[in-house]
């Protein structure tokens, strides 16, 4: 492999970063396959922290997700969860929830697209080695068409006392004595547009978890409990396609770069390059994720002078694989916001992939 270092960037690519401006992570840490505690309450019931009656919260306690703040006990409205691919973010832990509204379901008519009924919340928790960082919330609240105006995102810093956390609209740099950085409000939909309702991770392929427990909050107790306008049906497969390192790789993939990497996202207009993945994309070398990379030409070669985004049996002739590798903040970095550190682990992951790959004839 050659030395990842911080290269001199051309124009484009200070473009592309004066756009994303500098916005830290909303990633996860390696925590996919962790299964999140299972709730015995169905989803439904919002709880009564949830008044919406004098503006946005300004703190976390406001906002419904803990029924006693002192003992940190969640609502039991508030359905704890975890996608099966997480977004890295620097390996900081995460936990996530969401609270539909009482008696409400999810318009499932597009399985890749979900929308939530107004009044849904989610939530995620960012912790390191046991410490609170930040909360950040994503709630629905109007249906007029405009995504900023129709999804507030907040994000709340924890105190040193973790009694209570504040909500951040400017962002926040090294919390709590660590290297993490909140990003602003308007920085959340430089990721969070990728999606037309906003969220990311709660979806039918990050759900579909086959091996979780019953008690778990995945696909097939969404649909158990009638939550669904519009169920799979019962025998549906929404895994990433491909045999295990395909897999992996293509999860990888959909869930660190394909909320920039898609129609709606960020990265769209300066390259039209899918690296998200759809539910009916049950064959990995039709899919769009690899029509979009082995064997495609890198719209800027940019400094590694890379002429494909993937060359089958070789990462270290592959842009995409040379981007993913470098941070020190050069705008040549892949996500190019949100992370400070190399997740070596889905490096790994890409490589096996690509070495993988039969040579293209
Ligand atoms: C670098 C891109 C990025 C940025 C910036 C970002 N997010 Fe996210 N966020 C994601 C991705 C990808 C997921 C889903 C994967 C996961 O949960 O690990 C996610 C998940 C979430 C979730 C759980 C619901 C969901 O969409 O899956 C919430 C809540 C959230 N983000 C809030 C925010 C808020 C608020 C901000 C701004 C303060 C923000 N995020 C900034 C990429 C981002
Ligand atoms: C926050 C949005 C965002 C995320 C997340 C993101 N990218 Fe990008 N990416 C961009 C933008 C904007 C460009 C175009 C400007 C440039 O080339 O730097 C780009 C360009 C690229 C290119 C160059 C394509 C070409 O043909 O020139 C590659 C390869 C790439 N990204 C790979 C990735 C990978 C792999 C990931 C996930 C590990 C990822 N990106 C995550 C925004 C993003």
């Amino acid at each position: 492999m050659r030395a990842m270092v911080s290269a001199k960037s051309g124009a484009a690519v200070m473009a592309a970063a004066m756009l994303i401006g500098s916005i830290a992570a909303c990633g996860s840490s390696s925590d996919n396959g962790g299964n999140p505690p299972g709730s015995d309450a169905g989803p439904g019931d919002a709880g009564p922290g949830d008044a919406g009656t004098s503006g946005p919260p300004q703190r976390l306690s406001e906002t419904g997700l803990y029924s006693d703040m002192a003992t940190k006990q969640v609502a039991a409205a508030s359905l704890e969860y975890a996608p099966a691919y997480a977004l890295w973010s620097d390996a900081a832990d995460k936990k996530r929830w969401i609270v539909l509204p009482a008696g409400a379901r999810i318009d499932t008519t597009d399985m890749d697209h979900w929308r939530f009924p107004v009044g849904t919340k989610l939530f995620k928790e960012f912790s390191r080695g046991g410490k609170r960082l930040e909360t950040r919330l994503i709630e629905h609240v109007a249906d007029t068409g405009k995504l900023e105006d129709d999804y507030l995102a907040s994000t709340f810093v924890w105190r040193d006392d973790e009694s209570d956390a504040d909500l951040a609209v400017d962002g926040a740099r090294n919390i709590r004595g660590t290297d993490h950085d909140v990003p602003s409000r308007q920085d959340c939909f430089k990721c969070h547009r990728g999606e037309p309702g906003a969220i990311l991770g709660f979806s039918a392929i990050q759900l579909f978890q086959p091996s979780a427990p019953a008690s778990a909050m995945t696909l097939r107790r969404l649909v158990e409990q009638g939550k669904l306008t519009a169920p799979p049906a019962a025998d549906a497969n929404f895994s990433a396609p491909g045999d295990e390192a395909t897999a992996r790789a293509f999860g990888y993939l959909h869930a660190n770069c394909g909320h920039c990497h898609n129609e709606n996202g960020i990265a769209w207009a300066d390259n039209p390059m899918k690296l998200r993945l759809l539910v009916g994309e049950r064959d990995a070398a039709t899919s769009s994720i690899y029509k979009a990379t082995v064997k495609a030409r890198m719209d800027r070669p940019k400094t590694s002078g890379d002429e494909f985004r993937v060359v089958a049996g070789h990462p270290e002739k592959s842009g995409l694989f040379y981007r993913m590798s470098l941070r020190d903040g050069t705008p040549e970095s892949m996500p190019p916001i949100a992370t400070k550190h190399v997740d070596s682990d889905a490096v790994s992951v890409v490589k096996a992939w690509i070495e993988r790959l039969p040579p293209s004839p």
